[in-house]
């Protein structure tokens, strides 16, 4: 019997590979709410009857202490938790250690796990491999910006090879937050505002970590974090508070952790934020009804740092022993760093207040991640394997592609001949290299780097020099990213004045004013660097603006004064090679916007996706202060218009695409049949829209078609638009292909009135468009 179950589970296990393979290469036919979870071994019943066994003889200490996971290294918050782990380990007490990245630190340490404890339970080691581990690829939201999951997929790979030979088999990524406030710094971890985009990104970053089998030697297992709402932190201030309505969390917060878990993530990460009152780290809500009853989740909860020791100024628990229990009896296995479980949760088994049989479902499920990641077979990483693994030839290329696509070009205006001025000319003779950003290394790292080296990385500065010869490029500073002086402004002044095309390298600092912790108020460009472009500009060179930044910047001024800018994000190693072999039109842009730029602060939250109101202002021209009357009493501001500086789906190429009319396969759907076969990942295609899609430039481009559709007449208001496609095409100079998207009933569901996914009798609007404010509609309705 045993036998047969495992086959059968194998089989399915084997055919949804293939099927989310076939699905990822297809990228835009994937489903938001795919039902077939991806097991990757956590399910497996050989490993459940390993974990009974293992169970049957642990005591209530060592049992606790698979719970608990202390930093042992550059701490990345608050406090440390305790530095006797060697003691610890040997009694038992630590499940899971973090922030170590040597093989040799963790065989040491593993060496007393394997060697000493009773029961030779091996540690899990974790690191934040975020976006990279020593091959640093572009932040997240610059692999987001790519659109291209497969490369995300290959970029994490890479990831998980390179960290495993370390004996880190375990990354706190992807981060799956949606983000649509452009003042947390943490925007820079994900992949922007968008649930379906976001959904494609995490099954993504998950099938490269995790590989075809969590216990290959070079397969990490992956934490979706942080579950779930912390983007939505008010003010866009880190840690703060959300107030999120289910419907919110459930159509646009919750799929891309659905999304990470369908595909097989073996651990969730709990957030800090309270999602209406509850914290995300003791709200059962989340954590039990949904993650484990709905989704039928079998991996680790982990806690973020701290968060549980966070319950009491949180204000639901007064002391330890209650935000411990709190936490726990929630749905929180593993205590990261607070020492909570270390400190109370034998008591409150003891007690009968935290329940055995909860305790022991906690236990199983940290060591069928350990069964899984075959560390009982193969506890230590090889110290022979660890140099060979990292920044391999193939690892570099592949940080440049993903560079150069990450890359989006926002405006590309007229040169002095009337030309855009991007491509640069190779017949440029001397150019100005200015800006804080031009020649550095760190800051192109990103924040979380990993074990990224700046010696890893080809600073802009140093690539543009190989290209054009330093005789004809004049590098100055200008100014630092957030203090600067007359002097460099000046000198700046003057070699810009001398140069035929000037490039700017502007932005901020990834460490500190993106990531964690790094929330700005004023997301503008720091420091000096206005004025520096502003006086670089009164110039009248032509100025390219190169924007290195962890979320859109706010500055209006630039966007319409600066001939070309594009925004870079940070990009990795490869950043020189990356934005030269651009800049110079080797490689033409292909990236597109996740997150809506906002023109001024104010405007934030915002998203494309957002619901209509009572008195929409579409019809209204915003860029005048109203005339009164209908112009006056409609949703707008007095001061700036309502729309962002550049959509979400946005981004230019050196060439130019034109779009035929959205057609669909048919006018009229039926809800009842919709309904029918919702959630089956997309193998009944309701309907099929076209377009066709010509490239109308000089130069062969790829383009992004996306697909939206809005909803009207259901029983709960649905956004304006909903990107439910998007699909690459290559069109050389004058070619026109016929884009096809068959739109599974998901793309038509709504979470209803009746608190569940179903589609409704409505009036469905359909574009086929280069981003979320373009396209001509298609209409279909659909009736009861
Ligand atoms: C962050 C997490 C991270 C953890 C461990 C926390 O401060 O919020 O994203 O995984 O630290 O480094």
């Amino acid at each position: 019997m045993q036998k047969y179950m495992s086959r059968k589970l194998k089989a399915v296990f084997i055919l949804t590979c293939i099927f989310l393979t076939f699905n990822s290469l297809a990228q835009d036919k994937s489903t938001l709410r795919s039902a077939v979870p991806v097991h990757t071994g956590v399910y497996d019943p050989a490993i459940d009857m390993k974990v009974e066994s293992l169970l049957r003889n642990m005591t209530l200490e060592e049992k606790v202490g698979q719970l608990v996971q202390y930093s042992a290294g550059q701490p990345t918050g608050p406090g440390t938790g305790r530095t006797d782990y060697n003691d610890m380990i040997a009694r038992g007490q630590i499940g899971a250690l973090f922030n170590i990245s040597t093989a040799k630190e963790t065989n040491a340490f593993q060496r007393i796990a394997v060697e000493k404890s009773r029961l030779h339970i091996p540690i899990l080691f974790g690191l934040d491999v975020i976006h990279g581990f020593r091959t640093e690829f572009p932040i997240p939201l610059g692999l987001a910006s790519t659109w291209d999951p497969l490369l995300v997929e290959k970029a994490s790979r890479v990831a998980a090879q390179e960290a495993s030979a370390t004996g880190i088999r375990w990354t706190f990524s992807p981060m799956v937050d949606i983000a649509r406030d452009a003042r947390w710094g943490r925007m820079a971890e994900g992949a922007g505002e968008d649930p379906f985009l976001g959904s494609a990104m995490a099954a993504a970053y998950i099938r490269g970590y995790q590989g075809q089998h969590l216990d290959a030697p070079d397969s990490i297992a992956a934490c979706a974090k942080h579950y779930v709402g912390y983007g939505a932190a008010e003010g866009g201030r880190d840690y703060n508070t959300t107030e999120i309505s289910e419907h919110t969390l459930r159509q646009f917060y919750l799929p891309p952790f659905q999304a990470a878990v369908n595909a097989g993530a073996a651990s969730i990460m709990s957030a800090f934020n309270s999602i209406n009152g509850v914290p995300a780290s003791a709200n059962p809500f989340t954590l039990t009804q949904v993650l484990r009853n709905e989704w039928g989740f079998r991996g680790i909860v982990d806690s973020d740092w701290t968060s549980l020791g966070e319950l009491i100024p949180h204000g639901i628990a007064n002391d330890g022993i209650t935000a411990a229990r709190k936490a726990f009896m929630a749905g929180v296995d593993m205590d990261m760093v607070s020492s909570l479980y270390h400190d109370h949760l034998a008591a409150l088994v003891g007690s009968g207040q935290v329940p055995q049989a909860r305790l022991d479902e906690s236990v199983r499920r940290v060591l069928r991640v350990k069964f899984a990641l075959g560390l009982f077979d193969h506890p230590y990483a090889d110290e022979t394997r660890e140099a060979a693994a990292m920044l391999k030839p193939e690892s570099i290329e592949l940080a440049r592609t993903a560079a150069e696509r990450s890359f989006v070009l926002l405006k590309n205006s007229s040169g002095p001949n009337n030309a855009p001025i991007l491509p640069l000319s190779s017949n440029i003779h001397s150019l100005a290299l200015i800006g804080p950003l031009a020649d550095d290394a760190d800051n192109m790292l990103g924040s979380w780097s990993g074990l990224g080296k700046n010696d890893d990385v080809i600073s802009f500065h140093a690539a543009l020099v190989k290209h054009v010869g330093e005789d004809h490029l004049l590098h100055v500073k200008g100014t630092d990213i957030a203090n600067g002086s007359d002097e460099d402004l000046t000198a700046a002044v003057n070699a810009a004045s001398k140069a035929d095309v000037t490039i700017l390298a502007l932005g901020e600092d990834a460490g500190q004013m993106t990531g964690e912790a790094a929330s700005r108020s004023n997301p503008g460009l720091p420091g000096r660097q206005q004025e520096l472009l502003e006086k670089v500009v009164a110039t009248g060179k032509p100025v390219v603006l190169i924007l290195f930044s962890g979320r859109p910047l706010t500055m209006p001024w630039a966007f319409e004064h600066v001939p070309a800018v594009l925004a870079a994000w940070f990009p990795g190693i490869q950043a020189g090679p990356a934005l030269v072999r651009t800049l110079y039109g080797e490689s033409n842009p292909t990236g597109r916007l996740v997150v809506s730029w906002p023109r001024s602060v104010g405007q934030e939250p915002l998203y494309y996706n957002a619901l209509s109101t009572g008195r929409p202002a579409d019809k209204h021209d915003l860029s005048k202060p109203p005339a009164g009357g209908d112009d006056k009493y409609v949703s707008r501001y007095l001061d700036v218009q309502n729309s962002p500086q550049f959509p979400f789906g946005f981004g230019l190429s050196y060439t130019t695409f034109r779009y035929g009319a959205t057609q669909v396969s048919q006018k009229q759907l039926k809800a009842a049949t919709l309904n029918a076969t919702l959630n089956h990942d997309g193998r009944h295609p309701a309907l099929t829209a076209t377009a066709e899609v010509m490239n109308t430039g000089q130069r062969a481009g790829e383009e992004m078609v996306q697909l939206y559709v809005r909803l009207q007449g259901t029983s709960v208001a649905q956004p304006v638009r909903s990107l439910q496609g998007f699909q690459r095409v290559t069109l050389g100079p004058g070619e026109t292909k016929k884009v096809t998207f068959d739109l599974g009933p998901e793309a038509f569901a709504l979470w209803n009135d009746q608190n569940g996914f179903a589609t409704e009798s409505s009036k469905v609007s359909i574009w086929i468009a280069s981003d979320s404010t373009q396209g001509t509609k298609a209409e279909v309705e659909i009736l009861p």
